[in-house]
């Protein structure tokens, strides 16, 4: 059972800790990321279940700013002195920024946190809503790497997907997005409706032309609550699926960006170093609307999310009472393990074993058993220097993981 107590930072003194069960005790924090969450799109995208709403007419960049300074101010004694390694802003579209809006967001969180010189910054951003002056802003501003949502370059698709750019519109926005920065991301989609091998491989070849050291490639999935979950599309069976998921491995390792994760692909040196301390089981915070938080202490680890609706959030971050943090509840120990594998086994080189105690608190003779019976299944390397998935535990990723549940 989650217990939830009030968050106080490290070391005060917290009458409320007495009722908390036995949690984590680190010897060490682990590395600490910001995420902010922007959370207007344009228009809403059939396909996604993000926290994302359609504009109103005008965006409201004041209020927005405001409540993200509040949230932020509010937050920070959770993280006081701690070092921040990267900041990744998305969406939402966080490229319908302003300049002037996102130079200011930026601004606020060097002057409150303890931002690395070279922190890594993405920003996403959508290819209809990206001018190359807004971009090359972005970058003067801080921001070092670009993560655009092209989806696909064939514009029969992106019309059935609902997106508000065309392929020529694409195509131009990762030119520009290449002359702002030196690191572009590209996000792209298969298994899309009515797409046969053929397609896919197309759209791969399209994107690998740009050179960009990063692709995320998502399998298209249809999610509940989503305008394709009320009406489905009519999407490429699992044989089909699993063909082209084998095909986006091969095309996109011949040229020489490696799988490293289930849906990121990078050159040498490109991970996404943001990405990889979630999945390594870092802290981050969250800010802005249905942002989720991890952020650890020396006897416990907690997690954080804000209110999901823009405006609630808004007026109740400005409120400075604590009531735009959703949920905030302290992890029990016996969820820690599940919780790591959760993320460490999605790296197709997981982690290094002693990582566990460092990032949990929890000994690994406390998970000797599950780890024994992931190993005979065939699921888990039996390395005991790292926790890492076989092959077949990669394909099955969900048994694998749920030996720790
Ligand atoms: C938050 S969006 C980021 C960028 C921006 N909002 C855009 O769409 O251009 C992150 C990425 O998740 C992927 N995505 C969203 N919904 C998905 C779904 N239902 N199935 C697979 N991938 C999805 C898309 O590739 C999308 O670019
Ligand atoms: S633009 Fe991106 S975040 Fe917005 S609705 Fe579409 S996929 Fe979701």
């Amino acid at each position: 059972m989650a217990t939830t107590i009030p968050i106080r930072p490290a070391g005060s003194s917290a009458t409320a800790r007495t009722v908390v069960p036995p949690g984590a005790t680190l010897t060490s924090l682990p590395p600490l990321s910001v995420y902010v969450h922007v959370p207007w799109c344009v228009r809403k995208c059939p396909y996604c279940d993000f926290n994302s709403h359609a504009m109103p007419a005008e965006l409201p960049e004041r209020a927005y700013l405001d409540a993200l300074r509040a949230d932020l101010e509010q937050a920070l004694p959770l993280v006081w002195g701690r070092q921040v390694i990267s900041v990744f802003l998305g969406g939402g579209t966080p490229s319908l920024l302003s300049a002037a809006a996102l130079d200011e967001l930026l601004a606020m969180l060097r002057a409150c946190l303890n931002l690395l010189p070279d922190a890594e910054i993405t920003m996403e951003a959508n290819p209809g809503a990206a001018e190359a002056a807004r971009l090359r802003d972005y970058a003067a501003s801080g921001v070092n790497r670009l993560s655009l949502g092209i989806q696909s370059f064939d514009d029969a698709q992106l019309k059935k997907l609902g997106r508000i750019h065309d392929a020529a519109q694409a195509r131009a926005a990762i030119d520009m997005a290449q002359r702002a920065v030196a690191r572009v991301n590209l996000d792209v989609m298969f298994a899309l409706p009515g797409q046969d091998l053929d397609g896919c491989v197309q759209d791969l070849r399209q994107a690998l032309s740009f050179g960009t050291e990063h692709l995320s490639l998502y399998h298209l999935t249809l999610e509940p609550n989503t305008v394709f979950a009320k009406y489905p599309p009519e999407v490429p069976d699992d044989d089909l699926s699993a063909a082209m998921q084998d095909a986006v491995e091969e095309t996109l390792a011949s040229a020489g960006l490696q799988r490293y994760e289930v849906s990121a692909y990078a050159r040498p040196g490109a991970r996404c170093r943001h990405n990889l301390n979630y999945w390594e089981f870092g802290d981050y915070l969250g800010l802005g609307p249905g942002a989720h938080g991890k952020l650890s202490f020396h006897d416990r680890i907690v997690r954080q999310a804000r209110l999901r609706n823009p405006e609630s959030w808004m007026a109740a971050a400005v409120a400075r009472d604590g009531t735009h943090v959703a949920e905030n509840r302290s992890v029990p120990s016996d969820e820690l393990p599940f919780e790591f594998m959760l993320n460490a086994l999605r790296l197709k080189e997981g982690v290094a074993a002693s990582s566990f105690t460092d990032r949990t608190g929890v000994s690994l003779a406390a998970i000797a058993k599950r780890l024994q019976t992931a190993t005979e299944r065939g699921l888990l390397d039996a390395d005991p220097a790292r926790i890492r998935a076989t092959p077949l535990g990669w394909r099955f990723l969900n048994d694998l993981q749920e030996i720790f549940l």
